[in-house]
């Protein structure tokens, strides 16, 4: 699979891991701007050089887990303290050591924070700086230990601990749901000890310079460049291409296809309608609106349209606007009917 131009974000998290740990970093942006991409990329080109130890998860892998599952997917039961994921093929990334007779039930919240403790503080006594990485950590949302002890909520705090206290390891957590990054914004644990980096639409002169490297024409680059805002996008634009799909008729049917997806959202939530009529013309004329366009009687209507992914609210800076460039025609389209 071809990389597309991401060298900005990517930098930011490379130099990101190698800095001396001091605050929890979320990445967030809209569905499918690359943030799983950028992320692995960083971790193939550092983890060539030896000294980094990356402790990997990427949590859409795996059905939302419960407790059992979640030990199992962060340890590996092995004589080590940190132990190579072999089940990854291409990426050198590692798990938690756990000891082989380890007993996963009836297991407290502390031992297991323990346990993650002694991985790292392994990787720092051999002289390798250890970096946290976990994508799509709202999936560990509603897991609870005894005590009804709510894990995320836990490990913030085992979080802000290995950062902003001890300075020991970093730790970048990755989310698609930008309701979730509110949530985080307000919890008091992560009050001065959190950063976030958006990644966000590909620029319109990177789309152009993209679709000029991948061989479109001119003309052809002209018009796309105005509806495209994802580097999944271009990759499909190609695709299509080759299977005799123009890219007038892959845009075309893009905008359709996202129409139809908020007539979706809008039938099933008829008592909601006008509310969401009322929210998306907004968008009429603007691509993007603040917060406070919003009247706060909207916000729970707004919150459908965020769970469905057909806007994007970026809390940190104050900004909705839709998922992409074609679900904004899509929206303006619809509202012409
Ligand atoms: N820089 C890039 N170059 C080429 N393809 C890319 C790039 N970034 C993302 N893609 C492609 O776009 C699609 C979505 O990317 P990815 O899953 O990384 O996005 P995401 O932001 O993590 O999405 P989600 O919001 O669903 O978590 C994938 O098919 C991926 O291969
Ligand atoms: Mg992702």
């Amino acid at each position: 699979m071809k990389f597309y131009n991401r060298e900005m974000e990517i930098n930011y998290l490379k130099t990101y891991c190698q800095l001396e740990p001091n605050s929890i970093l979320f990445v967030y942006g809209p569905k499918s701007s690359g943030k799983t991409t950028v992320m692995l990329r960083v971790i193939e080109e550092l983890s060539k050089r030896d000294d980094i130890i990356f402790f990997y998860y990427d949590l859409r892998r795996y059905a939302t887990p419960t407790k059992e599952e979640f030990l199992e997917i962060f340890f590996k039961k092995g004589e080590k303290k940190y132990l190579l994921n072999t089940l990854e093929i291409d990426l050198k990334i590692f798990k938690f050591g756990i000891e082989e007779n380890y007993d996963f039930n009836n297991i407290k919240l502390n031992d297991v924070f323990d346990k993650i403790y002694e991985s790292i503080k392994a990787v720092i006594r051999d002289g390798k700086k250890p970096v946290l990485i976990i994508d799509e950590l709202q999936k560990l949302k509603n897991i609870y230990f005894n005590g009804g002890k709510s894990l995320l909520n836990e490990l913030f705090n085992l979080f802000v601990h290995l950062t902003k206290v001890r300075h020991l390891c970093n730790v970048i957590c990755l989310t698609s749901d930008t309701l979730f990054i509110q949530e985080i914004y307000k919890n008091s644990t992560l009050e001065k000890a959190a950063e976030y980096y958006l990644i966000d639409w590909l620029s319109k002169e990177d789309v152009e310079s993209i679709l000029k490297d991948e061989g479109f024409t001119e003309k052809e680059i002209k018009y796309a460049a105005k509806f495209i805002s994802l580097p999944y996008e271009i990759s499909q634009l190609v695709n299509n291409k080759k299977v005799g799909i123009s890219v007038e008729e892959s845009i075309k049917r893009w905008i359709n296809i996202e129409k139809d997806k908020i007539r979706y959202t809008i039938r099933e939530n008829l008592d909601k309608k006008e509310e969401i009529l009322k929210i998306l013309s907004k968008f009429k004329d603007n691509i993007k609106i603040k917060n406070d366009d919003i009247e706060d009687e909207l916000f729970g209507t707004l919150k459908i349209l965020i769970e469905n992914e057909i806007l994007f609210y970026d809390v940190i800076n104050g900004i909705i606007k839709p998922s992409s460039l074609t679900k904004w025609f899509a929206i303006n389209n619809l509202l012409k009917m």
